[in-house]
């Protein structure tokens, strides 16, 4: 009489299909770049960060490295145990080093991860008790806001969060507004919370970032096209797409797009989507901000400017806010 109910896994691959159809039934076609990351795009993702055009993973290394002491002191001034939140935490290998900084100067905190992908936080648990034996390590695999919502329901101490990575970049202007007023909301008067931003430059430095000669960039595009044909039967002959990367200095987004090299129909689970020859998927955005946009967005989402940490060629910006 009941349907049983749908695996964890069921559903986010309806999720999926879901999002892709309504992307893809758009007037102008769309897809999600949070669903770039299978297992094949995190190796592909990999490749670009060791790519010399893409500067973004070595720029925010250098000031993790080389300003570890400014990034930690506005953290551990108050001299009160906290929590140290990390969103979208990856295997941690740049938070390492602040890691090993607040150890060091004998900061009473926990760390604690959050991550949608428990298969990275395993790994990072791993790491982390082979090199920092003596960091408390509280993993939280899920959402960022209920994993945020179930830390904040069991701990009082202070919170200090992180969201590197210039992770912030893959949304919109007013879609980083309301994340950023969503994560005041979970904090308190005094904590703290550490954002990632990549600088507004060179626009052709910009570009070649996610235009690289070896053609990485583009397979991590093409690597979805790949993904919806295995994971939701569809039947993209990936040949007939190409990459395409475009930056403006008006607005500071550089967004990525794949092309239609011919008129054609793709088939995915069931449904036909037409494409017009040289019609474009809109499939991310990395928006580039300058300080001034920095701490204007702070202002705006409950926050005030407490440093902006630079790394020596000013290229990146970890940037520091308390909330208010
Ligand atoms: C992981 C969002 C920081 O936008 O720079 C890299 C993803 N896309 N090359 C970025 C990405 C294409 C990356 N972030």
């Amino acid at each position: 009489m009941f349907d049983s109910p749908a695996t964890l896994a069921q559903q986010e691959s309806n999720q999926f299909l879901q999002d892709v159809w309504q992307g893809l039934s758009s007037k102008q076609k769309y897809l999600e770049s949070k669903y770039f990351y299978d297992e094949n795009g995190d190796v592909i993702f990999q490749k670009i960060m060791d790519c010399s055009d893409y500067y973004l993973t070595r720029c925010e290394m250098d000031i993790l490295k080389n300003k570890t002491a400014e990034l930690a002191f506005p953290i551990t001034a108050p001299g009160t145990p906290f929590d140290l939140i990390e969103l979208g935490a990856g295997d941690a290998s740049k938070t390492y080093f602040l890691l090993k900084h607040l150890l060091k100067s004998n900061a009473d905190f926990v760390y604690k991860p959050i991550d949608i992908s428990g298969h990275i936080l395993d790994v990072l648990e791993d790491n982390l008790s082979q090199q920092l034996p003596n960091l408390k390590v509280a993993p939280c695999e899920g959402d960022y806001f209920q994993a945020l919502d179930r830390i904040c329901q069991t701990s009082n101490r202070r919170k200090i969060v992180l969201f590197l990575g210039s992770n912030i970049g893959n949304m919109q202007l007013d879609e980083s507004e309301s994340f950023c007023q969503q994560m005041a909301h979970h904090l308190n008067p005094g904590d703290f919370a550490i954002v990632g931003f990549d600088l507004k430059k060179n626009p052709k430095t910009i570009l070649k970032a996610y235009d690289d000669d070896e053609g990485v960039t583009s397979e991590f595009n093409l690597n979805l096209l790949h993904r919806i044909n295995r994971d939701l039967d569809g039947n993209f002959d990936l040949k007939q797409f190409e990459h395409y990367q475009n930056y403006d200095p008006l607005t500071g987004a550089c967004r990525s797009f794949l092309v239609s090299l011919t008129e054609q129909t793709v088939t995915i689970a069931g449904r036909d989507f037409y494409f017009a020859k040289d019609e474009a998927i809109y499939m991310e955005v990395s928006q580039k901000y300058s300080p001034e946009d920095i701490d204007e967005l702070a202002e705006r989402s409950g926050f005030k400017t407490v440093s902006h940490c630079y790394d020596h060629k000013k290229w990146y910006m970890d940037a520091i806010w308390k909330v208010i």
